[in-house]
């Protein structure tokens, strides 16, 4: 009576060690591959001076942007690329901004690649040219 037990308390130890490898198994090769997690924004690598998105890019928008103000000024807005083009010229029009000439270009890129608003989608576009006819009331 005492060796079946013994058995049973074994083969149950063995299946929950199967089980917990399997599992473990399961976890390894469904995690998400690094190329895809690169996409979402959280998990997108920061510069630990500035907090922004590093990219090679990154430099410049150093450079032109952040000597006046926090760089948190840009990391916590989104606007599209017309939008911080009319930011530069707000600030150059107000705030002694200069101009940044070739490196306009470089800034706009950076700026609307990882500080742009993101996209709501509908399910559909609203409807046009709806005809609409009145009710008739009995
Ligand atoms: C010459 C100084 C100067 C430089 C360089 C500068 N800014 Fe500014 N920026 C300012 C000032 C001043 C403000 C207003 C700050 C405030 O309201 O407290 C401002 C505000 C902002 C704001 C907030 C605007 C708003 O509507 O609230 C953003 C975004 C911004 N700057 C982005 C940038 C970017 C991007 C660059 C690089 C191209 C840049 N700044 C470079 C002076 C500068």
């Amino acid at each position: 009576m005492k060796q079946r037990g013994t058995i049973l308390l074994g083969i149950l130890t063995m299946t929950l060690f199967l089980l917990g490898a399997f599992r473990q198994h399961i976890y390894t090769s469904h995690s998400i591959p690094a190329t895809e997690l690169a996409v979402a924004g959280d998990t997108l690598k920061k510069d630990p001076d500035t907090g922004l998105v590093v990219d090679e890019n990154l430099m410049m928008v150093k450079a032109q942007c952040t000597s006046c103000h926090s760089p948190k000024l840009i990391s916590q807005n989104r606007f599209t690329r017309d939008g911080w083009r009319q930011k530069i010229r707000w600030m150059q029009a107000n705030h002694n901004l200069w101009d940044l000439g070739d490196t306009e270009k470089v800034v706009l890129d950076y700026l609307e690649k990882y500080y742009a608003p993101t996209q709501i989608y509908s399910r559909r576009a609203p409807l046009t040219n709806i005809e609409w006819y009145p009710l008739k009331q009995k």
